[in-house]
């Protein structure tokens, strides 16, 4: 499906843009929508920078049929979408979960109207390990049963992997459901990367903002939780790892053997603690970060990793990056700011 034209929704955010450099670079022709809500049109250049090819960018809503229409109008050789336009804020979530469910929903059940009357059938979508709700079964397989989500967001996923499941079983679309696991770091080149709006609710954000002085101190939430040093357990992966699976998701369209709607982890198979996270951020980067162990904070699984050998045996795909990798690029990428 290489050379083929590949509508990316939200591909100026932080997943969506690292996910155009890496098609740029095996020589597809990605088309942006972002609607720039959480994003800015900055990354257009950095992204043009770091390929030397500046992608095609439409400013437009995935929750606009008239927007998404207008582009299937003007590309009428989309060959595939990636979906990654959606909120994914858990706390903003259960203050406002309307907001998500309209937004995350809609807007794709709207991008998948406007598929199907474009013919555009081919979609991978952007889902979360969070579906699987707080359960004790790590490394989780995809097959595990789906429990109630942990949050309004996490069950906007579970509701979008629901409906593109039932709308595959019309035949009117093919579904690669990608289910990631914690995605931080940055690009080598620090140009692109993360960037929160506001206080960041994720720890790696907020771990580089403490390291640089913008914020005063990390709180670690909890360290009384039933693991090895007491602090929570996830499956940290480097963004360039994640980007590259959904590439590899792509070409499993071309798979005589793919069934309509198939899901894939993305993580890297190994759980590391908060507090192992915070120690090799410290020795990578050879500084001393300023935290203190709080309260656990509401909603947060205690441990969660990645069964990860679907992804592998199908899409051929392994995430290569380790942690260092990744604090080393998370911390290069908050100097560049
Ligand atoms: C990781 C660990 C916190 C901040 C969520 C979503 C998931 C995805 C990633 C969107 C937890 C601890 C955090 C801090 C801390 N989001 N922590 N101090 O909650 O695993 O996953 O974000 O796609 O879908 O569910 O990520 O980075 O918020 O937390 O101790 O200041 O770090 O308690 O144990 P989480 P996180």
């Amino acid at each position: 499906m290489r050379r083929e034209k590949i509508l990316v929704t939200g591909g100026l955010g932080y997943i969506g843009s690292h996910t155009v450099v890496e098609l740029i670079n095996l020589g597809y022709q990605p088309i942006i929508i972002d609607n720039l809500n959480n994003s800015y049109r900055s990354v257009l250049d950095r992204i043009a920078s770091i390929t030397n090819q500046k992608p095609e960018f439409v400013e437009g809503d995935v929750t606009n049929a008239a927007d998404i229409d207008a582009l299937f109008k003007t590309h009428t050789d989309i060959r595939a979408v990636i979906h990654f336009a959606a909120f994914k804020a858990v706390g903003e979530s259960v203050q406002q979960p309307l907001k998500y469910y309209r937004n995350n929903v809609a807007g794709l059940i709207t991008l998948l109207e406007c598929m199907a009357k474009a013919g555009v059938k081919n979609i991978v979508f952007s889902s979360s390990c969070t579906v699987y709700g707080d359960t004790d079964l790590s490394p989780v397989h995809e097959d595990i049963p789906i429990a109630r989500a942990a949050s309004p967001y996490g069950n906007t996923k579970i509701i979008c992997e629901d409906m593109l499941r039932d709308e595959s079983l019309t035949g009117a679309v093919r579904v690669v459901s990608l289910r990631y696991f914690n995605p931080v770091g940055a690009h080598e080149s620090a140009l692109i990367g993360e960037l929160p709006l506001g206080v960041p609710n994720n720890l790696i954000p907020y771990i580089t903002q403490t390291a640089a002085g913008i914020r005063e101190q990390l709180t670690i939430y909890g360290d009384n939780y039933p693991t090895p040093d007491g602090t929570c357990i996830r499956d940290y992966i480097h963004v360039v790892d994640l980007a590259k699976a959904h590439v590899k998701a792509l070409e499993r369209f071309n798979d005589s053997d793919m069934a309509d709607f198939e899901v894939f982890n993305l993580g890297t198979g190994n759980g590391n603690s908060v507090l192992e996270v915070v120690q090799c951020f410290e020795r990578v980067n050879g500084l001393k970060l300023n935290y203190r162990f709080g309260e656990r904070r509401a909603g947060d699984v205690v441990q969660i990793w990645a069964d990860t050998r679907k992804a592998e045996d199908i899409l051929g795909w392994k995430a290569e990056l380790g942690l260092e990798d990744m604090m080393r690029s998370a911390w290069n990428w908050q100097r560049s700011l």
